[in-house]
């Protein structure tokens, strides 16, 4: 069966970032480095590999260096260009005019407001939701594994992955129905359950391919966990009427948004950098004494 390709990943971006304070005062916390990339370069380059082309930012008050990071850096690149200097390292912040999408939402009412907050953009068709701060690393990526899940099963899909049982409250939960492959029957879903209400230990992480109907349902949907509107409620409502899979990454997530999941990044992937992973061994050998 023929599916709409999906062509538009939307990035929310507008959330306040209180986890990171005082850093994250006047710099997005999308714009924190692993290393020398930060987190929404990631995520573009992830949807980028999936084939997905338009990106919608959803951005709040004082994220405009989000935009700035993927604009032609005008004195920058004049200066370099004459000193000589490689600026194929830029490379990834190139767009083609009209590519990059910009819409505001400008109370954090929460993520599913801020995907509502595109709506208009994201019009009749399928679309994909990107959170930056959940940093995903396989091969192929994650939207990619879930695009190839998207064309065998269509519907709406969401990537999870397992935690340990008593860490479930902190995250949005499925309640697992039929499991073939890495495919997994969506049927429920709660956001921070209490451990002993979660129906499982599989946690949404931050990856959703999802039909443009959810934004009807986020039109009338009310506050949830938090005081805020979750997707996760509209995307529950929504199970029954349309197909919903759960697709297992095949990779590692790192949650960026916590301090030592920002930690653990860092470290992980300067490890493994050829540049640099030697070195970044003995000075971790060396800070543990061993
Ligand atoms: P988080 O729950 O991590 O919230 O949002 P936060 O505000 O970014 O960080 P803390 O908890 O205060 O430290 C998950 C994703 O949803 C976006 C965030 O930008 C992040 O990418 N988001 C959240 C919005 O765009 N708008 C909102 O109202 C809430």
């Amino acid at each position: 069966m023929s599916r709409k390709p999906i062509r538009k990943a939307v990035f929310p971006v507008a959330g306040l970032g209180t986890r990171f304070l005082p850093a994250t005062k006047a710099i997005p916390k999308e714009l924190l480095p692993i290393v020398d990339r930060p987190l929404i370069q990631y995520a573009v380059d992830e949807a980028r590999e999936a084939g997905i082309e338009q990106m919608i930012f959803v951005t709040g008050r004082g994220k405009t260096a989000l935009i700035e990071n993927f604009d032609i850096a005008f004195e920058l690149e004049a200066t370099m260009a004459e000193r000589g200097k490689d600026l194929s390292v830029l490379e990834p912040t190139r767009f083609t005019p009209g590519d990059l999408i910009s819409v505001r939402q400008q109370v954090p009412m929460g993520l599913g407001h801020a995907i509502w907050c595109a709506r208009a953009i994201v019009g009749d068709e399928p679309f994909a939701i990107l959170l930056p701060d959940e940093l995903m690393v396989g091969e192929p990526g994650c939207m990619a594994q879930m695009v190839e899940a998207y064309h065998e099963v269509g519907g709406n899909l969401i990537s999870v992955l397992e935690v340990p049982h008593e860490e479930v409250s902190s995250y949005g939960v499925i309640d697992p129905g039929a499991a073939n492959g890495a495919l997994t029957e969506v049927k429920g879903l709660v956001e921070k359950p209490p451990v002993d209400q979660a129906p499982s230990n599989k946690i949404v992480s931050g990856r959703y391919i999802l039909q443009p109907e959810v934004m009807r349902t986020l039109e009338t949907q009310g506050k949830g966990a938090g005081g805020e509107i979750q997707l996760t409620d509209a995307m529950a409502k929504m199970i029954g009427s349309q197909p919903f899979h759960a697709v297992t990454f095949e990779g590692r997530r790192f949650d960026c948004g916590s301090k030592t999941g920002f930690v653990e990044a860092t470290l992980a992937l300067a490890l493994e950098r050829d540049d640099m992973g030697k070195e970044v061994r003995r000075i971790a050998e060396r800070l543990l004494g061993r």
